[in-house]
């Protein structure tokens, strides 16, 4: 059989071999394209083995595509030899969070292909922020009404084997470009039945946002295989301080009386340990591991006062956004009154509330330390409840 059909094999194996990556079934979506020669080639030498109830397209290509590799080769498919291919997608106003994609991918520059794909927003946010703008841009952050972005350059039907999102929080949310970014068309058709790994910098709060995160990744009809985060671990109240310090000043410098603004610089350079698991998994193709091995080596950390401290922010963004955005778009100098009000409320809330917070929390952390534990677990893994 194999002998007397040797032609269709030879050349349906050499197509095989042109059509990109991955698995085998995303291997069969490029196959579609050559059903009408395979059919030709098939018809041409009275193949009969497919049967005719494989009328689907995919189905027909599916079946040739096992069988030239079960009787011709016992060598292995060659899309599993090629070398891994990445996207890296990402969005930095400071370069911060460049420099922990850097650190984390460094190590495998020699044995994968990475690809860029820095997102663009078409009217920039300016950094140093301008206080006034810092403020007005909440709304829409917690909204999830983003500034417009410009067109990726990236081919969104080229094959990766793994997309890395890295992004950062902005008021408890995606920042803005991230948003865009997974609200584009585009996009969503580059990271459909995509392994993504989402990897951030931050200050330390970045539940929320991971978790509208999660939920853009599932309409998208994307995989996240793992997490990475990267925050500031000074205590909450110093690491708030030199981050406004940072973003209204630009000073990321230790001062006298305040440390570096920031992730801490030992744990950048230290996030290059993510390399090794995210390797395996790239070389296998295989990703249910990678996450538990990510763990192992700490990559997401989390305290549960945290988790209080967020759920405390979040109805009050929800609140405020609404209440703010009813009165115009941003910038507009209607909702002006109560934007003042809002920062004014935000940060006399933040230095008056946050001691009574601390003790309403050490109440909170004893009495309900089961239900807490189980919540640091969750916002620890991948999936979205
Ligand atoms: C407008 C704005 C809001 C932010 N909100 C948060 C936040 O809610 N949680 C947090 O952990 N960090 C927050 N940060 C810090 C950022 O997540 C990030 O660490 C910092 O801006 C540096 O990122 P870069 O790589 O874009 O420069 C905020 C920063 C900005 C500019």
């Amino acid at each position: 059989m194999v002998n007397h059909t040797n032609g269709i094999f030879v050349v349906l194996k050499e197509n095989i071999k042109s059509f990109g990556h991955g698995t085998v079934v995303n291997k069969c979506r490029g196959l579609q394209q050559y059903l009408a020669k395979a059919q030709a080639l098939l018809s041409l030498h009275h193949h009969t083995s497919v049967p005719a109830s494989y009328n689907k397209k995919i189905s027909l290509l599916y079946s040739c595509f096992l069988y030239v590799y079960r009787n011709n080769c016992s060598t292995p498919i060659p899309c599993m030899t090629e070398r891994p291919k990445i996207l890296v997608v990402y969005y930095t106003q400071t370069g911060q969070l460049k420099r922990i994609i850097d650190n984390v991918v460094g190590p495998l520059q020699d044995k994968v292909t990475i690809v860029y794909e820095e997102i663009k927003p078409v009217q920039p946010f300016t950094f140093p922020w301008d206080k006034q703008v810092f403020f007005d841009t909440m709304p829409e952050t917690v909204l999830g009404r983003p500034r417009a972005i410009e067109p990726l350059k990236v081919d969104p039907d080229e094959h990766f084997d793994l997309v890395i999102l890295a992004y950062q929080p902005w008021f408890l949310s995606p920042s803005q470009p991230t948003a865009a970014f997974l609200q584009n068309e585009t996009a969503k058709r580059l990271l459909k039945d995509k392994p993504v790994v989402t990897l951030m910098g931050c200050r330390n709060m970045w539940l929320n946002a991971q978790e509208k995160v999660k939920g853009y990744l599932q309409q998208a009809g994307a995989r996240l295989v793992g997490n990475i985060v990267l925050v500031d671990t000074s205590p909450n109240l110093i690491a708030l301080l030199t981050v406004l310090r940072w973003q209204f000043k630009g000073q990321k410098e230790a001062t006298k009386w305040l440390p570096a603004a920031g992730v801490q610089e030992k744990d950048i350079i230290a996030s290059s340990r993510f390399a090794a698991p995210l390797q395996k998994a790239l070389d296998s193709r295989q990703w249910d591991a990678l996450h538990p091995e990510l763990m192992e080596l700490k990559a997401v950390e989390l305290k549960p006062n945290l988790i209080l401290l967020e759920q405390r922010g979040i109805s009050a963004f929800g609140f405020w956004s609404k209440f703010i955005s009813a009165k115009g778009g941003p910038g507009a100098p209607e909702r002006k009154g109560r934007l003042t009000m809002y920062r004014l409320l935000l940060l006399a809330g933040i230095f008056v509330l946050t001691p009574i917070d601390k003790v309403s929390s050490i109440i909170k952390l004893t009495f309900r330390k089961t239900k807490l534990q189980e919540d640091v677990e969750y916002f620890k893994g991948i999936h979205l409840r």
